[in-house]
């Protein structure tokens, strides 16, 4: 049988959260006097809250207590949350819902794999989560992207092999934690920074059902 489990990453995949993320860590990381650019961006998508906010105290060599780090997660998460609470479909990125009718018309598994725990939230603000047969986020799992826990218990969830899975990912952290799962990794994205996955296109616009038909009966 041709059923295959594709597997979504969600910020920066399906929705353009990614630039929300971006700012909110930027505003935190500005408030304590570490800069942050769109180069130390990259290095913490697909990577959890906690991981993100320990690199970025690293990078500016900041120790603090537990207590402030919890509360500098917070400060993130709300501010993140005022970006989050004004979405709607309008953000869903582009050719996603092309991609997603394909999937479902021809009857193959749909996972969501994402390290965000605030993923159900976002998925019903776009008026997508009816679309997945599994949700495995950042609640989840122990151990964060490039760990493939993630997209191993997506997988489980879908009752599907890995090794019959395709992820797709927008963050470097997730395309080594889908080669690391023995799936197809699909990065969207640039070339340049993706180069680890065995396909990266810019956006879905880019892959033609075609190509999903041939993942499929491969
Ligand atoms: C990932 C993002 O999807 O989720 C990261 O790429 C983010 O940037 C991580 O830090 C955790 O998200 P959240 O919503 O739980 O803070
Ligand atoms: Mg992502």
């Amino acid at each position: 049988m041709n059923k295959k489990g594709f597997i979504f990453d969600l910020d920066g995949v399906i929705v353009d959260t990614a630039k929300y993320h971006y700012l909110a860590w930027r505003k935190l990381a500005e408030s304590i006097g570490v800069s942050f650019t769109e180069k130390e961006n990259e290095q913490l998508k697909g990577v959890s809250r906690i991981k993100s906010l320990e690199k970025i105290l690293e990078w500016g060599n900041k120790t603090i207590s537990e207590d402030d780090f919890m509360k500098l997660m917070a400060i993130k998460n709300d501010d993140y949350l005022t970006y989050i609470n004004k979405m709607d479909e309008e953000e869903i990125l582009i050719d996603v819902n092309r991609v997603l009718e394909y999937l479902i018309q021809n009857k193959q598994g749909i996972a969501l794999g994402s390290a965000s725990k605030n993923a159900r939230t976002i998925l019903k603000k776009v008026n997508l989560i009816s679309d997945f047969n599994a949700i495995v986020d950042g609640n989840d799992v122990e151990k964060g992207k490039p760990n493939p826990e993630v997209f191993l218990k997506a997988a489980k969830a879908l009752e599907i092999e890995p090794q019959h899975c395709i992820v797709f990912e927008d963050s470097v952290a997730g395309v080594q934690a889908a080669n690391a799962a023995n799936m197809v990794s699909i990065g969207i994205g640039e070339q340049e920074i993706l180069h680890e996955a065995d396909y990266v296109f810019k956006n879905f616009t880019e892959m033609e059902n075609s190509f999903l038909n041939e993942l499929i009966k491969k």
